[in-house]
């Protein structure tokens, strides 16, 4: 049977409400018949329709689209043997820059001056009178802060931390909830708006007021009666407002305190308020928050002071879910860790100054509460204040509304283990923006760890809306200079004092490796084409950097190594000052990298002088990497593993002496008994230096080396996620890291070192895109570690992508899904290779 299995508007199945001009619209398919292939696909959008014959998505190019209006999507499919499918879905139009009638308002009275916290959250209210049949109603609003939307007590949409983090000076998304069935006639609309990242404490210096001196709302209720008359209801001065709601306190580092018993009776007019932002204000057009796994204790313990201890098995980010029977007054709290001490207490210590503690006050009878304005990253609550017998309690995950697209399994229980700290990893930091722990004071966009994590996440997740996203406002934040800062959206960071700005390898690299990445998943040339012109400015700018030397030590980035992050977290030495210092090498190869990367993507974009100009400047660079800080001959003058990992992995070696330096890379790793000795630059590449340069068997023991520091240790050791630092704990489950200048830098939900999922997916199961999007694929598993079979998916565009593979008796059985629209070139144990077309198939071979 042939049929259409995903029909999306804006990457979305349904629900989507936009605001774009010319929305997206993709599909894949699938038939029981081998070789499937699509003739024509008839694509309906209201009064509309298009051919489309040749890819499996088409942007709307109809008649201008008119705001607030439903859009029907009709898909009608023909295969190249005439059979038919048909599949429909819808999608609605926001505000399509229709003025607001809503002003902004806030509460004149309320002044916002102390350092380092989060204002009073703030509610607001009004009062809504219908008397004539309702045919639609919308309720359209965002918020300087992060806002809760209510109709009569019931709080509206699922998502939290609403209108989202974006870079606020230049984009600020809006929220839409269809209201129609819940307005009674008369009704009460009630927002409570806390800090969040606009208005709250945020980054380790705890700024706030960076984008607002306090909270504001704007709102709109917009009403079409039945007989065909519009009624529009906005935020203004007969709105009221007051901070004495029920939420007393709303930090995203420090929590929540929520006074059951508290009631509002100092009700007061708002004023209009006047921001000093004026960013475009779109419909949502990211991934928003939302509540996932839900997770119940898996033991519980007694802390020496009392605390009641819930271990919930598995570190996330997200809020707890309390349930129990309470007196009016009664106080509980909540606090949160990543670890326990050896005495059983929490150790909140790497929180930093980030308090992760919930404080409810009870009203009498049965109650439940979970925090709303806030999260925390942890696998321990702590709870005082109510009995443990008495009290039901669970961890709620929350994370961006992404779907989880991949799988990975093998004959290796540690492997799979991994593969679940590392999608737990991600999951617990995609909260709205890629951050880089979910935890401490920071939970901030750092561009460095998503530059060397994309590829790994686009295995596992569907991500296209969620990076696209972030990517906007990579761009918006792009520096005069053509820098990018180390964290987007910068929110009150900048650059540490160090640091001018300027560009920093490998972090600002991000501009160019998230949207490489997310082409090759998607083979979505939009992502291209909106940050070529960053691109090429940060590429510019690296020059600039790099260019202060002479001859070809023009192209070898040397400023001084304070001015880079280095070999980021390296094992191999234990100073942040050693990681930096290891610059000239990291630098220097990520400058042949963008530059390489960009003169790809320039060729895809059809700009072939700018292809050969960046062609011939990556060649350049790569060579004076060989010149100056090799022996010529494949050996590097300083040697540490992402010295050469680097060079390798990016083909930057002559042809001769390749093989030597990947010799030389195999000595670094035996000497070091197969354990890890890269920091971020080197970490995500390490293993693919090692496989495709005929050493797969190095790195496989590598790979499977549980010895500290290696990813299998973190596993044995009891990891649930992966960590920032490789001896995060030692055997005895004890932190060991002393006081090196890094000793508060210890995060057990760092993402950057899962950047080996790629190598699981790309060589232990062995699937790769070789056209972007997987429009052609290889299937070419690398054998070794012992690992007697693997199985996997990967979502693509065209449907998803199943692979196994199994060896016994001495024979190899690889069975492969191909989805309808896609080629995949199976790759035997002996190198012999076979084109299969869409459909099933299992090929076997000599192992
Ligand atoms: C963050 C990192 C980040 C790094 C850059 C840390 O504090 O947590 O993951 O990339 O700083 O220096």
């Amino acid at each position: 049977m042939f049929e259409i299995t995903r029909l999306t508007v804006e990457h979305l199945a349904a629900g989507c409400v936009t605001d774009c001009s010319a929305p997206r619209i993709g599909f894949s398919l699938s038939s029981d018949r081998r070789g499937a292939q699509l003739a024509d696909a008839e694509l309906t959008v209201g009064d509309w329709s298009a051919h489309v014959t040749s890819s499996q998505s088409a942007a709307y190019v109809g008649p201008a689209l008119l705001p607030f209006t439903t859009y029907s999507v009709r898909l009608n499919a023909t295969d190249d043997a005439g059979e038919t499918a048909t599949a429909t879905t819808a999608f609605e139009t926001g505000r399509m820059e229709t003025p607001w009638k809503g002003r902004w308002i806030s509460d004149p009275s309320y002044h916002f001056t102390e350092a380092k916290v989060s204002p009073v959250p703030m509610v607001f209210r009004k009062e809504i009178t219908t008397n004539k049949p309702i045919a639609r109603a919308r309720l359209y609003a965002t918020a300087m802060g992060i806002y809760e939307a209510e109709l009569n007590g019931q709080k509206l949409g699922e998502q939290y931390f609403a209108p989202g983090f974006t870079s606020y000076k230049s984009y600020l998304q809006y929220q839409t909830y269809d209201v129609t069935a819940f307005l009674t006639g008369a009704d009460t609309l009630t927002f409570t708006v806390a800090g969040g990242w606009a208005v709250g404490s945020f980054v380790f210096t705890r700024k706030n007021r960076v984008t607002a001196d306090r909270q504001a709302l704007l709102a709109e209720l917009r009403i079409e009666y039945t007989d065909g008359t519009t009624e529009t209801i906005g935020t203004d001065a007969t709105w009221q407002v007051s901070e004495s709601g029920p939420v007393r306190m709303a930090d995203l580092y420090d929590g929540e305190t929520y006074d059951a018993t508290q009631e509002i009776s100092d009700w007061h007019n708002a004023a209009p308020e006047t921001l000093k932002v004026t960013p475009a204000i779109t419909a949502d057009y990211g991934a928003p928050v939302k509540a996932h796994e839900v997770r119940k204790p898996v033991a519980v313990m007694t802390a020496p002071d009392g605390e009641t201890i819930y271990d919930f098995g598995q570190n996330l980010a997200g809020v707890v879910r309390i349930k129990f029977n309470g007196k009016a007054g009664q106080v509980v709290t909540v606090r949160h860790a990543e670890i326990l001490n050896p005495d059983g207490s929490l150790n909140t210590t790497f929180l930093r100054t980030a308090k992760a503690t919930a404080t409810y006050t009870c009203r009498d009878g049965e109650q439940t509460y979970s925090p709303r304005f806030s999260y925390m990253g942890f696998r321990y609550a702590g709870v005082k204040g109510v009995d443990a017998k008495d009290l039901e309690i669970e961890a709620v995950a929350l994370y961006s509304d992404v779907e989880h697209s991949g799988s990975f399994r093998c004959s290796d229980e540690m492997l799979n283990k991994l593969q679940s700290n590392i999608t737990w990893g991600a999951k617990s930091n995609f909260v709205d923006i890629p951050t880089d722990c979910p935890q401490r004071d920071e939970r901030m966009g750092w561009t460095g760890d998503i530059a060397v994590f994309s590829p790994t996440a686009l295995y596992n997740f569907e991500l296209s809306r969620f990076l696209e996203k972030w990517l906007r406002d990579v761009k918006a934040e792009q520096l005069p200079t053509g820098g990018i800062p180390n964290t987007v959206p910068v929110q009150g960071y900048g650059f540490p004092a160090t640091m001018p700005e300027m560009a920093v390898d490998w972090w600002g690299d991000a501009c160019v490796l998230v949207p490489w990445a997310l082409y090759e998943a998607t083979g979505s040339l939009d992502v291209l084409r909106m940050m070529y012109p960053t691109m090429q400015k940060y590429v510019k700018a690296c020059c600039f950097w790099a260019g202060f030397g002479i001859g070809k030590h023009r192209y070898i980035w040397h400023t001084p190594s304070v001015l880079h992050f280095g070999d980021w977290v390296a094992p191999d030495v234990p100073k942040m000052s050693q990681w930096q210092a290891r610059s000239k090498y990291t630098a220097t190869a990520s400058l042949c990298n963008t530059s390489g990367t960009l003169a790809k993507i320039a060729r895809i974009l059809g700009k072939t002088e700018d292809a050969a100009k960046y062609k011939e400047l990556s060649r350049k660079v790569a060579d004076a990497y060989c010149s100056v800080l090799t022996d010529g001959n494949g050996k590097t003058k300083e040697e540490f593993q992402t010295a050469y990992v680097l060079p390798l992995y990016l083909n930057m070696f002559p042809e001769n002496v390749k093989a030597k330096a990947a010799e030389n890379l195999v000595k670094l790793v035996e000497k070091n008994d197969y354990k890890i000795g890269t920091g971020f630059p080197g970490t995500p590449y390490i293993l693919f230096a090692l496989a495709d340069n005929g050493h797969a068997d190095t790195a496989y023991k590598m790979l499977l080396n549980t010895q500290c520091p290696s990813w299998l240790y973190e596993v044995r050791v009891g990891a649930t996620t992966v960590w920032e630092r490789w001896d995060g704990l030692d055997e005895n489950g004890e932190c060991p890291i002393g006081d090196d200048g890094t000793d508060m830098m210890i995060s057990y939900n760092h993402y950057a070192s899962g950047a080996v999922g790629a190598f699981l997916y790309r060589r232990v199961l062995g699937v790769e895109p070789t056209e972007a999007g997987y429009r052609k694929f290889k299937f070419a598993p690398v054998v070794g570690g012992g690992i007697t079979e693997a199985e996997g998916t990967v979502g693509t565009p065209y449907g998803v992508i199943k692979a196994a593979w199994k060896i016994a008796d001495g024979e190899m059985a690889m069975t492969v899904a191909v989805p309808v629209g896609t080629e995949c070139t199976v790759v035997l144990p002996s190198g012999e290779e076979k084109v299969l077309g869409s459909g099933e198939y299992t090929v076997t071979a000599k192992a």
